[in-house]
């Protein structure tokens, strides 16, 4: 286990925000997790588990207890029941996931590509884009149980999946540490066009016929709407998208008849963030100081640069204000804060 003091977590994170933590440790396999799980034990300190900081807001005080990077990084593809399984481990890139799998013709993750992150975010996050949410493609997940000292393997079920969401997220699970996840793929398949960004590129720019055609199209369409991370800093989305019952949806969509809405399952209405910030708050493309709205994404706040974690924060609060305020509708943010940032 690699042990350092005192380091700097902006540069560790995507938004170059945050101060510096009393400890960060970097655990090639198991064994060193474990090892840095023990650490902060004897020293009786706060763990935090870091992938590539792609969604979090670090306080401007830094973390004073461990900071775990894990930097294992293989990836296994076995065949179970007619499925190919690949195992990847919580450190790798996602995105050097998503290519690998599409170079192996392997259908399931193409609609991912390009998010920031890691394999063991991917679970925590349950990330989800352009019609495809990882929920319905994890098999199973790997985790050391920090209060148990076992490793466990949960189903996809016992992951309690919900938008943006997951068991990891939950008090329940917050002792436990992802080490590797199984996602069932398939060699068959035909492109997922079920987002209408992607009926649109087909339309205009290319036909989507193959797995690599998706992951182009899904690269181009993303590339168009977010910041490009070693120019600006952000974590992408910054709020959910609000679900509301379904009386407060058509209350809303009496006043704002053009607003994109959608039904979900359980009879509530998930409304659309970004517009709302766009179209009703108006402050798309607004910058205060070193903080904004993307001009491209008006969901995805920025940092033009030396944007404090107070100035986000702070930021984020006036959005969800005005927001309650013009239409009753609570924003949350999407993003994890860490650490009294407010
Ligand atoms: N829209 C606007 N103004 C904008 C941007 C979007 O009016 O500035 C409208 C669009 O016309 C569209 C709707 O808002 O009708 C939704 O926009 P978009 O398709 O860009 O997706 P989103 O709901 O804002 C979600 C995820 C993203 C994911 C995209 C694509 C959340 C919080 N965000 O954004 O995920 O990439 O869909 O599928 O669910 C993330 O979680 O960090 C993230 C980037």
């Amino acid at each position: 286990m690699n042990l350092r003091e005192h380091i700097p977590l902006a540069p560790l994170t995507t938004f170059r925000i945050g101060g510096p933590a009393r400890y960060v440790v970097s655990s090639r396999n198991d064994d060193e997790v474990r090892e840095c799980v023990q650490f902060a034990k004897t020293h009786e300190l706060p763990l935090l588990v870091l992938g590539e900081g792609s969604n979090m807001l670090i306080a401007d005080e830094g973390f004073s207890g461990v900071v775990l990077c894990i930097e294992n990084d293989r990836v296994v593809i076995t065949q179970s029941e007619g499925k190919e399984i690949v195992i990847a481990d919580a450190g790798l890139n996602w995105d050097a996931l998503v290519a690998h799998t599409t170079r192996e013709g392997l259908w399931g993750l193409e609609n991912l590509s390009s998010i920031p992150g890691t394999v063991g975010a991917s679970v925590v996050q349950n990330i989800g884009a352009y019609g495809v949410e990882i929920s319905s493609i994890v098999t199973w997940v790997d985790v050391y149980d920090r209060e148990s000292d076992t490793v466990r393997k949960l189903s996809a079920a016992e992951c309690k999946f919900g938008y943006r969401d997951s068991i990891f997220k939950s008090r329940e699970g917050k002792q436990l540490i992802v080490l590797r996840v199984a996602y069932a793929l398939s060699k068959e398949g035909t492109p997922n066009m079920n987002y209408k960004d992607l009926i649109a590129y087909d339309g205009a720019v290319k036909k989507i016929v193959s797995l690599a055609d998706m992951r182009t199209a899904v690269m181009f369409i993303r590339e168009k709407k977010f910041p490009h991370l070693d120019v600006i800093g952000t974590a992408g989305s910054y709020f959910k998208n609000p679900v509301v019952k379904k009386e407060k949806a058509d209350e809303f969509l009496l006043t704002y008849p053009h607003a994109p809405s959608f039904p979900q399952l359980d009879g509530q209405v998930k409304l659309s963030a970004a517009w709302i910030i766009d179209h009703v708050l108006q402050v798309k493309g607004e910058r205060v100081g070193d903080v904004g709205s993307w001009g491209a994404q008006a969901l995805v706040l920025v940092n033009y640069g030396h944007a404090t974690a107070y100035d986000v924060a702070s930021y984020a609060r006036v959005i969800i204000e005005k927001c309650f305020t013009a239409t009753g509708i609570q924003l949350e943010p999407e993003v994890v804060y860490v650490g009294a940032v407010e």
